[in-house]
């Protein structure tokens, strides 16, 4: 009788815990949404969409909206557009890039009206516009006109040699558009300095950029982000040559480089059969930094403990429907850069002298690089290149970084977030279909274990998935909506072989409490057998003859 009053409150309580939660936080957009970014420091999330901007809170309350389209332009002229642009018709703006500058309390938006021109918003309230300007000219163009063309950021900074002052910038990575600017990488500065204006583009190195040959490269940015004082971009592009098959790289540059002297590129593999060398998985699709539980951690070589691992989605061009997960360590990428360059500053050349690791992208270089057999030390010495080294160098294909998928599918993968729960490992993958996936990431199982469904008419999921500060949600954007998602269910299994048989790494049975939670959750759940891991499949054994209710799992 006991046990069943019993069983029958811990129904109740469990109902009680999750009835509740199953209204979803959404917003639903009036266009669809390009863009998606969080600031850190308040956990507001704004919305870049076709002709609108979007601040909203955390719950994805509206705070602040403004409109930014669609106006009449023409990318054939010189913005501002006046009456002598004969052509302009009323066109969209689409959001290309919007980025959180916390420092300065204000927030990036790239459009693509008017040359890709941007604008700063006030970060508290985006109806507040705080700088924009038309008249400056060709220097502050910075997204694409067209809207296939991808666009990503990364806030920085720039030392002024001649001040001395410590500028405000962001590192833009773009695809080239018909009326771009063929600039792939550009350093925009933040603030008006001196006779330079908001948006001026700092770094007049010609180098990387590709013009007249950057159409054929069909770059497709996908990630930008910052670590330990190098810039990274992620993206995939042609090899330059007739074959049209995409590739994909990461690119590293040090902060404050004025030149681009370090820019340097290394192809990552995600490949089935390394024997074949088959680079089954060729065009990233997003990416997410992140540290990896220890026990996933502990299964990548070359990683140490404390590494990032740079997680990406792939998708397979060729057989179109094909996707895989890949992890390289960020140690990894930068040893292996390093080593390629070092080949090239020590001068290994193969019979025909050119070079054994490397190459020169985007320019044909008709004099022979890496022919001068300088210091093993250089590559240390000069991390950040100089004039007289060779630059821009990009890593032969027999020299990428490849690795083998830790997961694939026979559909598109477009999104991934990684998170920690207890050591252990979970991706949230998102699909073509508007679906995200989660999948456990250790060693010993790798397996998908749950599906949060989204609504097929909304398109894939943007590769903008993350995270709110505490980690408990999930953000989730397709098509004109976003979505707050719990990372999980725990609580809505009510017996132990509910609760196991759901292979969540975050849930376990916490027998004292006769309830499915998250390990935090459960009342001296670190002691032994007091809270049963979900994966591990196994509610206490049974021993006695007297058949207990399932929902308490107790050790007898
Ligand atoms: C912050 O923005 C203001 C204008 O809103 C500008 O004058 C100032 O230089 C900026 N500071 C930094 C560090 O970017
Ligand atoms: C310049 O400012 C950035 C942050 O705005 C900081 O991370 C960086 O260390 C500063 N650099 C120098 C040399 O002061
Ligand atoms: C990582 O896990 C896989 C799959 O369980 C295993 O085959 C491999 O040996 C592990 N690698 C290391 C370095 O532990
Ligand atoms: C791991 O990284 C830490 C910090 O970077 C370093 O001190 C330690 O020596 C590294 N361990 C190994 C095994 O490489
Ligand atoms: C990476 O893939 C390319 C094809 O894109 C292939 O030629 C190359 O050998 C592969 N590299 C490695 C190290 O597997």
């Amino acid at each position: 009788m006991a046990w069943r009053a019993l069983a029958v409150l811990s129904l109740l309580l469990c109902f009680g815990s999750s009835c509740c939660d199953d209204t979803q936080d959404q917003f639903l957009s009036a266009t669809v949404i390009n863009n998606v970014v969080q600031d850190p420091q308040t956990g507001r999330i704004y919305l870049g969409a076709i002709n609108g901007i979007y601040q909203l809170n955390s719950k994805l309350q509206l705070e602040s909206s403004a409109v930014t389209g669609p106006k009449k332009d023409n990318p054939q002229c010189s913005p501002p557009i006046t009456a002598q642009c004969t052509d302009a018709k009323e066109t969209n703006n689409i959001n290309k890039l919007l980025l959180v500058n916390s420092a300065n309390g204000t927030l990036v938006v790239c459009g693509s009206l008017f040359r890709g021109i941007c604008s700063l918003v006030n970060l508290h309230s985006v109806d507040k516009p705080l700088y924009y300007s038309d008249t400056k000219g060709e220097k502050t163009y910075v997204a694409s006109t067209e809207e296939s063309v991808a666009v990503v950021g990364v806030i920085s900074y720039y030392i002024d040699v001649n001040s001395n002052a410590n500028l405000s910038v962001f590192l833009v990575g773009k695809g080239y558009g018909g009326s771009d600017s063929s600039k792939l990488i550009s350093t925009r500065l933040l603030q008006e300095h001196l006779e330079m204006d908001v948006f001026e583009n700092m770094v007049e190195a010609s180098t990387v950029q590709a013009s007249p040959f950057v159409q054929r490269y069909l770059h497709d940015f996908r990630h930008a982000f910052n670590d330990n004082g190098y810039i990274y971009f992620l993206f995939s592009r042609t090899s330059g040559t007739s074959d049209s098959r995409k590739i994909t790289f990461v690119a590293r540059l040090c902060e404050n480089d004025h030149h681009y002297y370090s820019y340097t590129e290394l192809q990552l593999n995600c490949t089935v059969g390394v024997e074949q060398q088959e680079n089954t998985y060729n065009k990233v699709e997003a990416a997410y930094l992140a540290k990896p539980g220890k026990v996933l951690a502990k299964n990548i070589t070359s990683s140490n403990l404390t590494d990032k691992v740079l997680f990406v989605v792939f998708s397979a061009d060729e057989d179109g429907g094909q996707s895989a997960l890949c992890m390289y360590p960020l140690n990894s990428i930068n040893s292996r850069l390093e080593e390629v360059i070092e080949s090239c500053y020590i001068g290994e050349v193969l019979e025909d002298e050119k070079p054994k690791t490397v190459y020169s992208p985007y320019i044909s270089k008709t004099e022979a690089i890496c022919k001068t057999k300088r210091d093993k030390n250089m590559v240390k010495e000069y991390k950040c290149g100089a004039e007289f080294l060779p630059s821009p160098l990009a890593s032969k294909p027999e020299y990428a970084l490849s690795v083998k998928p830790i997961y694939t599918r026979n559909d598109m993968l477009t999104a991934v977030a990684v998170a920690v729960e207890n050591e252990h490992t979970v991706a949230f993958l998102g699909t073509g279909g508007a679906d995200v996936l989660k999948v456990h990431l250790d060693s010993s199982h790798n397996d998908f274990y749950h599906r949060i469904q989204g609504e097929r008419a909304d398109g894939g999921v943007n590769k903008n998935l993350f995270f709110d500060s505490t980690l408990d949600h999930l953000y989730i954007t397709t098509g004109r909506k976003i979505t707050k998602v719990p990372v999980h269910s725990c609580e809505q299994n009510n017996d132990c072989h509910s609760c196991v048989s759901q292979l969540d790494p975050y849930c376990g049975w916490c027998v004292l409490e006769g309830r499915c939670t998250r390990k935090k959750d459960c009342r001296k759940g670190d002691g032994e057998n007091a809270w049963l891991w979900s994966p591990k499949q196994t509610c206490a054994t049974i021993q006695s003859s007297v058949r207990i209710p399932e929902a308490f799992c107790i050790r007898t």
